[in-house]
């Protein structure tokens, strides 16, 4: 496998260190900025994002600049060989800006405009917000585009959240004209012949009627768009000052405000924020391959290239609800999953704990007592050394048979409608789709996470749990990929609506779904938890399955129409009825599941896929629980890296691997034991 370039060309180390703002220092504690850069050496941390919060020290007042004290800071930055990405300060506007220019603050679906406080919260759409955001950006990347530190540009922070004010509504009505043209499609799309509502002048849109699901779909399309144009707006004042380093934007993982994917099209480096909770618990597993899911997308946004975990904490966030500290072995594993993942940078928020304000008690590198000898300023430096050793990984990427769709729309679509059964504690989409990938997850089998649009060749197989929203043309192109031998697996609620969330006609799974997995769904049925349901595998059939399992709250009672029944329903009217269903379609299969079922099934289920399609794996044998094998290659080495997420150690049959174990140089093979959250990495030649 070819190795991508370092994310910062010519530093070819795993970036190490995270959130700085000496902004919140300089004017009162000078001495600390000058403590910091001895201490940043102490931790093994080579890169900061500067700058993040810090527009009043930009510009206190309205055109009255000041950059000298960040040219300090970059300077000495760069005297220590550290890299920086460089932040546009969008996320948290000055005092002054609001009070000059009230159209910047948000309005809520009520009417009300907020007041100034917090942060994140300016309107997308506002001119005023915009062109003040454009210059100062620009003199920024005029002041420190060639700034020899600077490597890298952190375009605002964490963008999320809507705006109900009259400029964002009528942005709405002009995006709508543009996808609609007339009012016509537009009342057709949005099927507002209901109740009634058929708009008949644009002006009377109003997204903040529920009742109209289409709307629904389609505001959250347009918050997603105008946060992505702000992006973009953002970028290109970078580019006409004169800067010319990539540009990230830190995503949040599934947030689900944002379609992510289109946000990675525009930038050049995939970065995220995690702040995972562990409770010492088996739910620890479920956070761990949940982490793992994430980090997948993360990997397959940009097919393979090494992305950022850009902020991230060393100990407890102060906003968890029970902020528990991070067991030494937890902090490793957490930030070496990333790696394993294909992460090349490992950040924190933030280096240095506050005095004041609502974070000051949020985990940090270097705590209130300010010196090297706390606990996880140690555990810092330490994975800092382990990273500096594992410079050989950077670039490095990872091949997967498998892919799982995971689609913001179709996220949107399932949310916004009524009647799919909606469980509190848990999202309708996402439960499902981390189901699908903990399979593979906990066989140390790799997978990428795709979008519906995402190119699907090369994958022996794709998981596309509850594609309920098709996109046009994913039906034709899940088709072309089954018939050239792909495997497909679809679920209950799979085409059933299209990019209108307009439910499709002839049956389901609609759009062209039903012909390919030779199945009708004719009714969905949603049970309260008492009722009980079972599915059973058939004797002898093709796919080896054996077994009975306990569905979910969703069964399907569907039709076989030329699919061949692998398992059926156990009880009720529909028992007997097909549950799991396969059709072969040219050199390809397409397997379609009637149930909602659990980690149980998805295990046993994906055992049998993976022989089937004789996916290769690591290890013959499968980890025990908890236990995830992950690797990353170029043309010439493998990396193995071997994480225990359990609270106890755990023997590893290495089988016929012998590598070098990254750390200590030593030669592994045989069986290895790994204790309790811990991580250990392995290289071997190809
Ligand atoms: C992130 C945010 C940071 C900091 C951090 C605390 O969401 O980007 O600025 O607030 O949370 O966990």
């Amino acid at each position: 496998m070819k190795k991508h370039p370092p994310i910062f060309s010519d530093f070819p180390q795993l970036a190490h260190g995270g959130d700085y703002n000496p902004d919140q220092w300089m004017h009162r504690y000078p001495e600390v900025l000058e403590e910091d850069l001895r201490l940043m050496d102490k931790a093994n941390c080579n890169t900061f994002s500067v700058g993040i919060f810090a527009w009043m020290d930009y510009e206190p007042k309205e055109g009255e600049f000041h950059f000298d004290w960040m040219r300090k800071i970059l300077d000495n930055l760069h005297r220590q060989g550290a890299q920086v990405v460089l932040a546009t300060p969008s996320g948290s506007k000055p005092a002054w800006l609001s009070k000059a220019y009230p159209e910047v603050c948000r309005v809520n679906d009520q009417g009300l405009r907020a007041h100034h406080h917090n942060r994140h919260n300016h309107c997308m759409t506002s001119p005023v917000y915009r062109k003040k955001v454009a210059i100062l950006n620009q003199k920024l990347a005029e002041k420190f585009g060639g700034h020899p530190a600077v490597k890298m540009w952190h375009i605002s922070n964490e963008y999320s959240g809507e705006c109900h004010c009259d400029l964002c509504h009528r942005a709405f009505q002009d995006w709508l004209k543009a996808r609609y043209r007339t009012l016509d499609e537009l009342n057709h799309a949005w099927w507002s012949y209901f109740w009634s509502h058929r708009i008949g002048d644009w002006s009377e849109i109003d997204p903040r009627d529920k009742s109209v699901d289409g709307m629904c779909l389609d505001w959250r399309r347009f918050v997603s768009d105008q946060t992505l144009d702000f992006m973009k707006a953002e970028i290109a004042a970078l580019r006409a000052g004169g800067a010319s380093q990539p540009a990230t934007t830190n995503m949040m993982g599934f947030f689900h405000g944002l379609d992510y994917w289109r946000f990675a099209e525009v930038v050049d480096v995939i970065s995220d924020d995690a702040y995972p909770q562990w409770k010492n618990t088996e739910e620890d597993l479920n956070m761990a391959s949940l982490l793992g899911c994430v980090h997948d997308m993360h990997r397959s946004m940009k097919n393979g290239k090494p992305w950022m975990l850009i902020e991230s904490c060393p100990d407890a966030p102060q906003w968890h609800k029970t902020p528990r500290l991070k067991r030494p072995g937890v902090y490793r594993n957490e930030m070496l999953q990333a790696v394993a993942h294909g992460a090349d940078a490992v950040m924190y928020f933030q280096w240095r704990k506050g005095r004041g304000g609502m974070e000051k008690f949020h985990g940090a590198v270097v705590d209130h007592e300010g010196s090297e000898n706390t606990r996880v300023f140690k555990q810092v430096a330490e994975l800092g050394s382990t990273l500096h050793k594992l410079a050989p990984v950077v670039g490095t990427s990872t091949h997967s048979d498998v892919a799982i769709l995971m689609d913001w729309e179709v996220r949107w679509a399932l949310e916004t409608s009524q009647g799919p059964l909606k469980i509190e504690g848990e999202n309708i989409y996402l439960t499902p789709v981390l189901k699908a990938h903990r399979g593979f997850w906990e066989k140390g089998i790799s997978t990428d996470v795709l979008e519906s649009l995402s190119d699907f060749s090369g994958y022996r197989m794709i998981i596309a749990p509850q594609l309920y929203l098709l996109k046009p043309g994913v039906a034709e192109r899940l088709r072309q990929y089954v018939e050239d031998g792909g495997t497909l697996v679809l679920t209950y609620l799979s085409g059933v609506v299209n990019e209108s969330n307009l439910c499709f006609r002839n049956g389901f799974p609609g759009g062209g779904l039903r012909e390919l997995c030779g199945v009708w769904a004719e009714e969905i049925d949603h049970l309260y938890e008492e009722d009980s349901q079972e599915i059973s595998s058939l004797p002898n059939n093709k796919l080896n399955l054996q077994g009975t399992w306990k569905t979910g709250r969703t069964c399907e009672r569907i039709h076989a129409e030329g699919a061949e029944v692998l398992a059926t329903f156990e009880h009720d009217f529909y028992a007997g009825s097909p549950a799991l269903t396969r059709n072969q379609v040219g050199k390809g299969s397409v397997y379609y599941l009637a149930a909602k079922m659990d980690e149980t099934f998805w295990s046993d289920f994906t055992q049998a896929l993976i022989k089937e399609t004789k996916i290769p794996r690591l290890l013959k044998s499968e980890p025990p629980k908890g236990v995830h094998i992950r690797n990353r290659c170029d043309e010439e080495k493998e990396y193995i890296f071997i994480q225990n997420f359990n609270n106890h150690p755990v023997e590893i049959d290495l089988e016929d691997l012998s590598a070098l174990c990254m750390e200590s140089g030593d030669v592994v093979k045989g069986t290895v034991s790994l204790e309790g959250w811990h991580t250990r990495i392995l290289c071997q030649d190809l």
